[in-house]
């Protein structure tokens, strides 16, 4: 059942099972035709609106990136009442603008994932879609993140393309070459089918990256080893400005 006027709902990913600032939290537990959700929708007010949040990865990152049901997950924020998603996703940088501790909102996207369930057309006799996606992530909604980064005094890179892998290993130094030769700033594990999905759902949906490390032989020290720990503290240390940014959002 719709909870009214959920003016924005905010997926968490990896080191992002909370979103602080949050308050007055009802918790829900939506069943979806498409299956279990990756974990309870926590639904709160923020800068006088109702706010959802919902960990990606589930609250204690028990749901690796290829078995995240995205459909349910998309699909429940939107019977709450959601139309607008904002994605944090914690990612690797593979180009120089792209360094740890960067937060950007990429315009592009690349999918390199495979057999995960990509679409709401997958069960027989539902209607074929074939929506739209030369831009993958909401004009208008990014629009409004990059204003309010602007205001809120949040720095945020404007744009990049947005490789999505399918995990959970890390890359190869060769998989991450091959990406920047095809146009890759960013990599991560959970960017598709989430986007495409929400295309096909007719939700608004942007993408805050939130860089966490250089990618495999990316960064000046090509045989560093990436850290879960290196990445939990990198994603901890830029999501700082993370409640401003949409405290400005919903005010602005
Ligand atoms: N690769 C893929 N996903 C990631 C990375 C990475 O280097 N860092 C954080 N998420």
């Amino acid at each position: 059942m719709p909870t009214s006027d959920i003016a924005l709902a905010i997926i968490g990913g990896t080191g992002l099972y909370q979103f602080d600032g949050l308050q007055d939290i009802e918790t829900h537990q939506p069943v979806t035709h498409y299956g279990a959700l990756s974990g309870p929708v926590r639904v709160g007010t923020l800068a006088g609106c109702r706010v959802a949040f919902l960990a990606r990865h589930g609250e204690g990152h028990s749901v690796p990136p290829h078995k995240v049901n995205y459909r349910a997950n998309l699909a429940a924020l939107q019977a709450l009442g959601a139309t607008c998603v904002l994605a944090l996703n914690t990612v690797g940088g593979i180009t120089e603008s792209f360094g740890p501790r960067v937060l950007a909102c990429p315009d592009q996207l690349i999918d390199y994932t495979w057999g995960r369930i990509s679409t709401l057309c997958e069960e027989e006799g539902t209607e074929v879609l074939h929506v739209d996606f030369g831009e993958p992530y909401t004009l208008s909604l990014r629009a409004r993140v990059l204003e309010a980064a602007r205001t809120a005094g949040v720095a945020l890179v404007d744009g990049g393309c947005y490789g999505a892998t399918q995990g959970p290993r890390l890359e190869t130094r060769a998989e991450i070459a091959r990406m920047r030769r095809d146009g890759c700033d960013l990599v991560g594990m959970t960017g598709m089918p989430e986007a495409g999905l929400a295309r096909e759902l007719g939700l608004d949906y942007a993408c805050l990256a939130i860089v966490a490390n250089w990618a495999a032989g990316a960064g000046p020290q090509i045989d560093e080893v990436i850290t879960l720990q290196d990445v939990l503290e990198n994603v901890e240390a830029a999501s700082s400005g993370l409640p401003a940014l949409v405290t400005q959002m919903l005010s602005g």
